[in-house]
């Protein structure tokens, strides 16, 4: 908590307990003021604009009272008073992250050897730790089983429906993937399909796939799941150059398997913030367009890290596989992990339903429940 704090007209520099130091610019405080003037007191957004602020705000007290900062601001000739702990918590002086290609917080990077993840349908209805955890893990690791639940058709809504919202596509509100006989997509056939990630000729992509699975007595078919992101860290530090490459320059996807679809994105494979951390990997080779967007000079080294990505995701020491049984089912971050699938042959049935959904409700969802259960957390 603040101890002492000093200011000039455009920083307040604040020593807090444990004698560290933090500044804060004047018209970053006032940007953030929590008065009821500046927050709506009910749904706590922001009820002024950045032009509201004059632009020669600056600070003409600052002084620590139990603990809270009171600002007084110029020329508004205003006061506001900032929480204790809402200003350790806030700290932006510090030395930012900026390792290029870097994983977030939270995130944990995993390949073949891991224990799946995975929840069990009763569990994840009846107890919101349970379903905390399954969410939990699909944050953390980007992927999760979920276990136990019913083999009826449209179960995976079900999925949808503990967290968020089913994303509707061209496909449908969902798709049926089994053997159809001139199938609009090689999903629907009993080819192999090499890891990839869905629907990259998206813009935005969707960013969770659901996969239930109704009947699975083919031979083969088995899943498997592969990190993107540790495939990308394995690129990064085994070519940095060719990692910067497919990070730095657009590739195309495309997709016309249908009458009145064309679907087209311009997007990176690997894909950074713009402060260098990794958000996103799109790696699919059936739906990959011809790529127009690298400088002659440099496609075949392009292409070259391209190969390179490709066989570290294809070598076996990264996937964790498992045949679903009926009622199974698994969440994939579609701007994450890759999925892939076995071939199967024809004898037995193999049918599972998929849809896609989007992270954004399902991290949603998992924040509400950290906020309303902290001690569920442990
Ligand atoms: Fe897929």
């Amino acid at each position: 908590m603040p101890r002492t704090a000093t200011h000039d007209t455009n920083v307040v520099t604040v020593t807090f307990t444990d004698d560290s130091q933090a500044r804060f610019h004047a018209i970053w405080l006032r940007d953030n003021a929590l008065d009821p003037d500046t927050r709506a007191p009910g749904n706590g957004q922001r009820l002024i604009t950045i032009g509201d602020i004059p632009a020669n705000i600056s600070v003409s007290a600052a002084d620590v009272l139990n603990g809270d900062l009171v600002i007084t601001f110029q020329p508004e000739g205003k006061t506001v008073t900032f929480p204790a702990d809402w200003l350790a918590d806030h700290s932006y002086d510090s030395a930012q992250a900026a390792e290029f290609g870097r994983i977030a917080t939270g995130i944990t990077t995993w390949e073949r050897g891991i224990d799946a993840p995975s929840g069990d349908w009763n569990e994840v209805h009846a107890s919101p730790v349970a379903k905390r955890n399954w969410l939990a893990a699909v944050a953390e690791l980007g992927f999760a089983k979920l276990t136990g639940g019913p083999t009826e058709p449209e179960s995976l809504l079900k999925v949808a429906d503990l967290f968020g919202y089913v994303r509707e596509t061209n496909y449908g509100p969902y798709f049926e993937v089994r053997t159809e006989v001139n199938p609009t997509n090689l999903a629907y056939t009993g080819l192999g399909l090499q890891a990839h990630t869905d629907n990259p000729y998206r813009d935005p992509v969707p960013t969770l796939q659901i996969l239930y699975c109704l009947e699975n007595s083919a031979e083969g078919g088995d899943s498997i799941v592969v990190d993107g992101f540790r495939a990308a860290e394995k690129l990064r530090d085994q070519n940095p150059e060719g990692f910067a490459l497919l990070a730095g320059f657009p590739a195309r996807f495309e997709y016309k398997g249908s009458d009145g679809v064309c679907l087209r994105s311009r997007r990176p494979m690997i894909e950074l913030s713009p402060d260098g951390e990794l958000i996103g990997i799109r790696f699919n080779n059936r739906s990959s367009a011809p790529f127009v967007d690298i400088p002659f000079e440099k496609m075949e080294a392009y292409y070259a890290a391209y190969r390179q990505l490709g066989g570290i995701i294809d070598d076996p020491a990264m996937g964790v596989s498992f045949k679903l049984e009926p009622g199974e089912s698994f969440i994939v971050d579609n701007t994450r992990v890759l999925h892939a699938r076995l071939g199967y042959s024809g004898a037995g049935s193999r049918w599972l339903q998929g849809c896609y959904a989007d992270k954004d409700g399902l991290l949603s969802t998992l924040a509400a429940m950290e906020i309303t259960q902290p001690e569920a957390a442990e």
